[in-house]
């Protein structure tokens, strides 16, 4: 066990994009404690406080803070993936959790949801609404049955068997192991990936993003899909070769793509996915962080740390996650 550190202790609450106020409201002090808390929404403010800080709970901290963090012990990552943290800038003294069992919940339901808006024609229908026709000529189809392949299986892609499995759906993954995971029919090793991507009526991406993953998703594994088959990714847009999806999506290779992240965030407005009819757009909202979720896992974290014990959900460095 660790020494537990010396109070005042100096924490670091940063945001860019969301509210770094309302995530600091929620941090609970222990009592008899002295700790500072920072709420930083932008580089220049953390600027000013990145040399006292010993602990991080961030989205996103820009990498160029990091040579600066000289106290830094501990970073929380706010979000499902880690790769913005695991940069070389890192010390390697910095102990980075993660917050496993949030995320697999939110992402689940979006799976699903975008699944059946293809089963249930949605889109069919919302047009002839429109042109007020009506479409008794089309049926919807069923989820039942469909296979659905998951790459990447950790907490999320688990959750998102379990619910696959629900209505029906077959759902077999693939992942680093190739080791069994309950809810899912088979899972392979990477070396079988375009066996389990030619089965799949759906393909769904979550899996982090590292230099063994980065566009593991290329022109061969898109001509491996099914003709009839839709992508989904939730992961990174890294995962993912964007030249070949766009063309495996121009010629209508695949049927189509749901698409939650992109290499570029914001997608830039001249970019060629957002033409596509075949393409559902979303903006990196798949798995929200929110404040009320991640509190209670920073907190026991926090109450840990102050006392010296070992944090929960370690990120292994050297693996990427
Ligand atoms: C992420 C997230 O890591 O949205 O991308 O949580």
């Amino acid at each position: 066990m660790a020494a537990p550190p010396t109070d005042p202790v100096s924490l670091l609450v940063y945001h860019p994009e969301g509210d770094a106020l309302a995530y600091s409201q929620q941090i609970r002090i222990p009592a008899g404690r002295e700790v500072t808390v920072h709420a930083c929404a932008s580089e220049a403010d953390a600027t000013a406080v990145i040399d006292e800080v010993q602990v991080a709970y961030a989205w996103k901290l820009p990498a160029v803070l990091y040579g600066k963090a000289k106290r830094l012990q501990w970073l929380q990552a706010m979000g499902a993936g880690v790769d913005w943290v695991l940069v070389p800038e890192l010390p390697s003294r910095v102990v980075v959790t993660r917050v496993p069992g949030v995320f697999g919940p939110w992402m689940s339901e979006y799976v699903l949801a975008w699944c059946s808006w293809v089963t249930q024609k949605t889109e069919v229908y919302r047009t002839a609404q429109r042109e007020r026709r009506w479409r008794g000529d089309v049926l919807p189809g069923r989820l039942r049955g469909k296979t659905l392949t998951l790459i990447g299986v950790g907490d999320i892609g688990r959750e998102i068997a379990r619910v696959a499995r629900a209505v029906g759906m077959h759902v077999i993954g693939v992942s680093r192991s190739g080791q069994r995971v309950p809810g899912v029919e088979h899972v392979y090793r990477p070396g079988y990936l375009m066996r389990a991507l030619a089965a799949a009526d759906f393909v769904v991406l979550v899996l982090p993003l590292t230099k063994k993953t980065r566009g593991i998703i290329d022109a061969e594994a898109l001509a491996a899909m099914r003709p009839g088959a839709w992508l989904l990714n939730i992961g990174r847009g890294e995962l993912v070769d964007e030249t070949a999806l766009v063309d495996a999506l121009q010629t209508r290779r695949l049927a189509g793509a749901i698409l939650d992240v992109f290499p570029t965030e914001p997608l830039p407005a001249d970019h060629p996915l957002w033409g596509l009819d075949n393409v559902v757009i979303t903006p990196h909202v798949a798995g929200p962080s929110t404040v009320e979720e991640l509190a209670p896992l920073f907190n026991d974290n926090l109450a840990r740390w102050l006392r010296g014990r070992p944090l929960q959900h370690v990120v292994d460095r050297a693996r990427g996650y």
